[in-house]
């Protein structure tokens, strides 16, 4: 038998990194039908890195979602499978696993910080071989995000390829909305030029962002969202916030950044 498919790479993690992108997954409403229609509710983390804590936590917050979700931690690092194995709780557990999802039909897979260390290259055979192993109407999660987990990017896929683009940050820990640049997903960062539709959108927002400049009193928060109304008005097609919006959050339809 042929072992788990990708590389070995650094396990950085930490607690709580990865907590917008699991706000944003409980209430996302494409991610929360997927999970509430699935005849089996299997969510798979894939490299979830020298510390098993961010799988544990995933689980935990699908909860909200659907009480009975199972999650299981992959790895293609053998020795942080053992490591991680001692951690396993009800619902959770951990396994040596890669690209092919060591066999698995989930119906979410989350993969943050995996394919950032990859070739570039590597990202469309490593997205087309986890989607092949998704259940019907399942969902992959493909991010980056800085240590402490403040600037996040993620695509949402499906089965037939990326569905969004969401850029999610603390805003109060940001200058300006380019400041996520640099934690763009690996299919998009050398993309991040003039000419280029994620260059554009994020000129556009830094834009955005200035022009609300006096929403700033109220705090960032207002900022992000008067600056998310903005670039609505400008016929971008950001999704609508969240009512009580704690993250700063912009998501567009793929074809929005798509390279060209
Ligand atoms: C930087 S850590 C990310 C940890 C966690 N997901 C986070 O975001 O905090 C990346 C982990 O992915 C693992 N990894 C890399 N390629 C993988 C693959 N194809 N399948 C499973 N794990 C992989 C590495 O061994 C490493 O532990």
């Amino acid at each position: 038998m042929s072992g788990p498919i990708g590389q070995l790479t650094r396990g950085t993690t930490g607690y709580n990194r990865l907590r917008r992108s699991d706000r944003w997954l409980v209430h996302s409403p494409r991610v929360r039908a997927a999970l509430q229609s699935a005849a089996d509710p299997l969510v798979v983390d894939l490299g979830y890195g020298a510390l098993p804590v961010t799988t544990l936590e995933l689980a935990s917050r699908l909860r909200s979602v659907r009480d009975d979700v199972r999650v299981v931690g992959l790895e293609i690092h053998p020795e942080r499978v053992d490591a991680a194995r001692s951690a396993a709780l009800p619902g959770v557990e951990f396994g040596l696993g890669g690209f092919e999802l060591a066999g698995l039909t989930p119906v979410l897979v989350r993969a943050f910080n995996v394919l950032r260390q990859y070739d570039v290259d590597a990202v469309p055979e490593a997205w087309s071989m986890m989607s092949r192993h998704l259940a019907a109407g399942g969902l992959i999660v493909d991010g980056t995000c800085d240590e402490l987990g403040r600037r996040c990017c993620w695509v949402l896929l499906d089965a037939q390829g990326p569905v969004s683009l969401t850029l999610a940050c603390d805003p109060f820990a940001i200058d300006k909305p380019s400041d996520l640049a640099e934690r763009l997903p690996k299919a998009l960062i050398h993309h991040n030029v003039d000419g280029q539709p994620i260059g554009a959108l994020l000129a556009a927002a830094d834009r955005a962002w200035a022009s609300v400049a006096g929403h700033g009193v109220f705090g960032p928060r207002v900022r992000w969202r008067a600056m998310l109304d903005m670039l609505a008005e400008q016929g971008i097609p950001v999704d609508p916030p969240r009512r009580r919006l704690r993250d700063g959050v912009l998501s567009v339809p793929w074809d929005t950044v798509a390279p060209r």
